[in-house]
């Protein structure tokens, strides 16, 4: 029997995640279906219990819902307690009952850390500094600080934001936060998570913020460089954009449902064509 998933969102028609997993379907020989649904603002909730209703076994989460998704869970992973997020809902049937108990998980944060390994970015030992301070960023400092950097900065125009999330992350490595005047010498690693260059700003960093082969990364993709990777790379770092992050963290989920994990090489490849 075919087995259902989908990706909630609002909007969501423009959404990849589709194509990813039907390709990731095809690759492996599982017999699934994937769908994108657009869930009514005020009612997350509801719209996954008629998805279930109607045989859904798993869903993605995208904006605006992962908030709602992590208070629908009744257990969570614990990247996704830490994220207070969650983009993976996994239903768990106990045989015949049938009684769904509802599994969250953020792969989010693999999903960068695995692109990053992808692109031979080394985060072991490299410093850090990370743009934003949202649900975004919280989603991905788990796996990213589990990777030990030798340290990690996040940087937010609202300094306090960025001061609590390092707070809150303080057990796990070397993390500390501020405004964006508090940000001092060179990094080998710098990841836009703020939703500044969907607005065609840039945030205020001095050009000696790379240091030598450092790595500009922005969680956000398109057709055309966002204006921080165009800038980053006028300043001599390499520029990566969020595309590989989108399908492996696509694939983690593919994985937590179905266990088996999907080669994401040939993935990329074709969603990068679609782009241009
Ligand atoms: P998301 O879920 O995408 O992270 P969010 O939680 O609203 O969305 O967070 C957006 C992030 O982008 C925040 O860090 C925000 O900074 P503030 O906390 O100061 O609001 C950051 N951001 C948005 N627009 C920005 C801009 N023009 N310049 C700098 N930072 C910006």
């Amino acid at each position: 029997m075919t087995d259902h998933y989908c990706v909630f969102g609002h909007p969501v028609n423009h959404s990849k995640s589709p194509m990813i997993h039907a390709a990731f379907a095809e690759q492996t020989g599982e017999d699934l279906e994937y769908s994108a649904i657009e869930a009514p603002l005020e009612d997350f909730a509801g719209a996954w219990k008629r998805f279930v209703a109607q045989g859904g076994k798993g869903a993605n989460v995208t904006v605006p819902f992962k908030e709602d998704a992590f208070r629908l869970c009744d257990s969570l992973s614990d990247r996704a307690r830490r994220a207070k997020a969650v983009n993976t809902l996994i239903l768990e049937t106990d045989g015949p009952t049938q009684n769904g108990r509802i599994r969250g998980d953020n792969t989010d944060g693999l999903g960068l850390t695995r692109d990053l390994a992808h692109h031979r970015v080394t985060v072991e030992g490299a410093r850090i500094l990370v743009l934003g301070a949202g649900g975004a960023v919280r989603g991905v400092l788990e796996p990213l600080l589990q990777a030990r950097p030798k340290a990690l900065f996040i940087a937010n125009r609202t300094p306090e934001k960025a001061v609590q999330l390092a707070e809150d992350f303080r057990d796990l490595g070397e993390i500390a936060g501020g405004g964006y005047a508090e940000v001092e010498g060179r990094f080998d690693l710098v990841i836009n998570g703020t939703s500044a260059s969907l607005g065609g700003t840039l945030p205020p960093l001095a050009e000696t913020v790379f240091a030598p082969g450092a790595t500009a990364y922005d969680m956000l993709y398109g057709a055309e460089p966002t204006v921080f990777l165009r800038w980053a790379a006028r300043q001599g770092a390499r520029p990566l954009d969020g595309l590989g992050m989108l399908v492996e963290q696509a694939a983690v989920s593919f994985q937590l449902w179905r266990g088996k994990r999907p080669d994401t090489q040939v993935v990329r490849e074709r969603l990068r064509q679609l782009l241009d």
